[in-house]
């Protein structure tokens, strides 16, 4: 069972494995060439006994050494080169696990990340693909050649001496109720320590992120109890289960020096007795210890095996699920028509229903204020014109088309979209602003800083111009400060479609007009809705529509 379930995270793995299969190939092939050279030693060491040491003839000793020197030398070099060829093919299959699982994630509707817990996307981003690669190379080789092993030195030692053969056996069901016994427990236990890790990952990033905010109301007791709690859990965890690997180890050293000292008492009597040369004597105890050593191997493979599965199961949980539809498909966005039509629209979060057949319009170059209640909905009908989140009913359409029509990354890219915090990448406000157009020039960065009354600020201060780096979301400038930077992104984006929610909070009223002044003059052609509870100039737009949750209100036209 657990087999079929492994052949089948392989079998969703094979988009990783395949660019680097050849790498696996030539590792798993090395490594049974070594596997083989390790099988004919003992069988040169019986020759050193036997034909060298007991007869004398020493003549045969270069040949011994030539022999055995051949197989060592060539055992190393073989084996430096599986090491090279096995971290070339981990690194290789890390990397692209690592870049194909934020594709995926960054794909993922926004419900995704409503409910995803921050620190466990991190965890599954950093380590699952350290884990990747193991069961298809490291494991699947250890378990070959462990098999390979057992099998051959098993015919050997059964022609040297079947009897002493079979007794050196009788330890293996032992083993096998060792492993059966614990690997269960085994899986659990790092699966529950990994789940506790992430969830801990998750508080830490959290408490750093809202630093500010633990200190303002005096929370770090409160923190540290919670961060003392978890680590507890994880310290019990990590003991219980190194408890259990040091269990199952400890085991199986035992019974196999136990074992091995009943076939040397063994061997030794039948030596006595002149029923065994002490050549075959030594070449049979060697071949045990072969014998034994990949039986801890497999044993040892299959209850690491586990944590291997618990990263490949957590990779694999996030990879393709919940995807938005390809970004590249689509129409091309077309800015003829910048008409924006809502038609008996409903939405809920989950249950919560926030829209009930909502509809209005607004037309092409129309300058539209939208008022209403807070948490009414009115972020909600942006986020889904936007297509951050699907609407059930109705439809929304852009021009003469649903928005599903056009290619997403397009139409996203289309609507300049203020949103009602300010959000920044953590690069230069260069940076920033080339995100937003790519093409811009250095003087038209200068000319949007300018209209938005930010370029003092930036220029004539201690800041660093446009290298200015935008840390924390650019927790290095003040709020109002920042609602100007993205007042500044409106114009220096080529955007047919301008929405500011809220866009002037925080900000004093004669630098609110000026600003305001420029924006009219410069998007006369452009569709344009603020969302705003305490707008005043109220005669500039061509409708004010207030809004709640199922009907518009009032239009004021
Ligand atoms: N991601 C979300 N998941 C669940 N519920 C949400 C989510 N975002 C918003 N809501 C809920 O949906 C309702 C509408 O929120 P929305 O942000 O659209 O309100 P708003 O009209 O923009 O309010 P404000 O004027 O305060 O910004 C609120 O009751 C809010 O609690
Ligand atoms: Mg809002």
């Amino acid at each position: 069972m657990k087999f079929k379930r492994i052949l089948n995270l392989i079998f969703q793995c094979s988009h990783l494995i395949k660019p680097f299969i050849y790498q696996n190939i030539l590792f798993i092939f090395l490594t049974q060439l070594i596997v083989g050279l390790t099988l004919i030693t003992p069988l040169i060491l019986r020759y050193l006994i036997d034909n060298i040491l007991t007869m004398k003839n020493w003549d045969l000793f270069p040949k011994f050494i030539l022999m055995m020197s051949l197989a060592l030398v060539i055992s190393r070099v073989l084996s430096l080169a599986t090491n090279i060829i096995y971290n070339r093919f981990a690194v290789n299959i890390e990397e692209k696990a690592r870049n194909d699982l934020l594709s995926s994630i960054l794909k993922k509707n926004m419900q995704f990340f409503n409910e995803v817990d921050e620190g466990d996307l991190v965890d599954r981003l950093m380590r699952s693909p350290e884990q990747l690669h193991t069961i298809p190379s490291l494991y699947a080789e250890r378990l070959l050649s462990s098999i390979a092993t057992i099998i051959v030195v098993f015919i050997i030692i059964i022609k040297i001496h079947s009897k002493m053969a079979l007794f050196s056996i009788i330890v293996t069901p032992l083993f096998l109720v060792l492993y059966i016994r614990s690997r269960k427990l085994f899986y659990e236990q790092v699966r529950e320590a990994r789940q506790e890790s992430a969830s801990l990952t998750n508080f830490y990033l959290s408490t750093i992120r809202n630093i500010k905010h633990v200190k303002n109301m005096v929370y770090e007791e409160y923190e540290k109890e919670i961060s003392d709690k978890s680590n507890r859990v994880l310290k019990k965890l990590g003991i219980k289960y190194s408890l259990t690997g040091a269990i199952v180890n400890n085991s199986v050293q035992i019974l196999t020096k136990l074992n091995q000292l009943g076939v040397l008492i063994y061997g030794s009597i039948l030596v006595n007795n002149e029923k065994m040369s002490i050549g075959t004597l030594v070449a049979f105890y060697s071949y045990l210890e072969l014998l034994y050593t990949p039986v801890v191997s497999i044993i040892q493979t299959l209850t690491e095996l586990n944590s291997s599965i618990v990263g490949m199961e957590r990779y694999l949980e996030y990879y393709n699920e919940n995807q938005e539809e390809n970004f590249l498909d689509g129409l091309s966005f077309e800015p003829q028509d910048m008409s924006i039509e809502f038609k008996e629209v409903s939405f809920s979060y989950g249950k919560k229903e926030i829209l009930r057949n909502l509809s209005f319009s607004i037309d092409h170059a129309e300058k539209v204020l939208l008022v209403g209640k807070s948490g009414i909905g009115k972020t909600t009908i942006i986020s889904l014109l936007k297509r951050f989140y699907q609407y059930e009913s109705g439809s929304i359409k852009i021009g003469d088309l649903n928005i599903e029509s056009y290619n997403l990354r397009e139409l996203r890219k289309n609507i300049m979209y203020v949103t009602q915090d300010s959000f920044f990448s953590p690069v230069s406000l260069r940076d920033n602003f080339k995100k937003v157009n790519p093409n811009i020039t250095e003087s038209e960065i200068i000319d949007a800083l300018n209209k938005a009354h930010i370029y003092d600020d930036i220029f004539n201060s201690d800041k660093e111009g446009l290298e200015t780096i935008l840390t924390r979301n650019g927790d290095n400038f003040s709020g109002g400060q920042k609602r100007r930077i993205s007042m500044a992104m409106v114009f220096a984006s080529n955007a047919p479609i301008i929405i500011l929610d809220e866009p002037f909070v925080g900000l004093d009223r004669s630098t609110t007009d000026k600003i305001w002044d420029n924006l009219k003059k410069e998007v006369r052609n452009k569709t344009v809705l603020v969302i705003d509870h305490n707008f005043r100039d109220t005669d500039y737009f061509n409708k004010v529509l207030e809004f709640d949750k199922d009907k518009i209100l009032r239009i004021k036209v």
